[in-house]
């Protein structure tokens, strides 16, 4: 059976109000989800899940270090995350501030990971973006983006 795994950095409790909405959105979805801080996650572990979606808050308009080291570490691996599922979000302070450079960046290498990652005609084009906390419209895209993800997982990897 599929499985998925949200990771996410967070050191004031935004990025990962919003991981825990895409992983129960996903979860409701049917997508059995893992929800951890990336602290708790080693690049070995990856390669167990068929959808990776990895947040982050918004540092200097890029993923925080953590967040990197990840991926970073994952090139042991590499050519092993091929086919997977990606996607990504991010939170920021201001609007304009640089989140969607931050999910860019991690859809980057997922990309260079050989990873798929969907993109959005309707809600948050790459990924769901915060300002601060999670409000409702915030809520609302985190969900949308769960199910996308879980929807297309269970297509490609049931
Ligand atoms: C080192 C550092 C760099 C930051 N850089 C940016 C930035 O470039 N743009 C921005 O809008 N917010 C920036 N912020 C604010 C955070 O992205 C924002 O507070 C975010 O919601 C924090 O997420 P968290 O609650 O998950 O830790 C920065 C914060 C820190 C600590």
């Amino acid at each position: 059976m599929a499985q998925g795994i949200v990771i996410y950095y967070s050191r004031s409790g935004n990025t990962k109000e919003m991981a825990e909405i895409i992983a129960k959105a996903m979860n409701e979805a049917a997508l059995p989800t893992d929800c951890k801080a990336v602290n708790k996650v080693k690049a070995e572990d990856l390669l167990g899940y068929d959808a990776i979606v990895v947040g982050s808050p918004t540092y200097y308009g890029h993923m925080a270090g953590p967040v990197k080291q990840l991926f970073d570490d994952a090139v042991t691996y590499h050519g092993r995350l091929d086919g997977k599922i990606g996607g990504a979000f991010s939170s920021a302070a201001n609007i304009g501030g640089g989140n969607e450079t931050t999910i860019m960046g991690i859809i980057e290498a997922m990309l260079i990971s050989g990873m798929i990652v969907e993109g959005d005609p309707q809600g948050d084009h790459y990924g769901p973006v915060s300002i601060g906390k999670p409000d409702k419209r915030v809520t609302e895209q985190c969900q949308r983006r769960g199910r996308r993800i879980a929807e297309l997982t269970k297509k490609l990897h049931s």
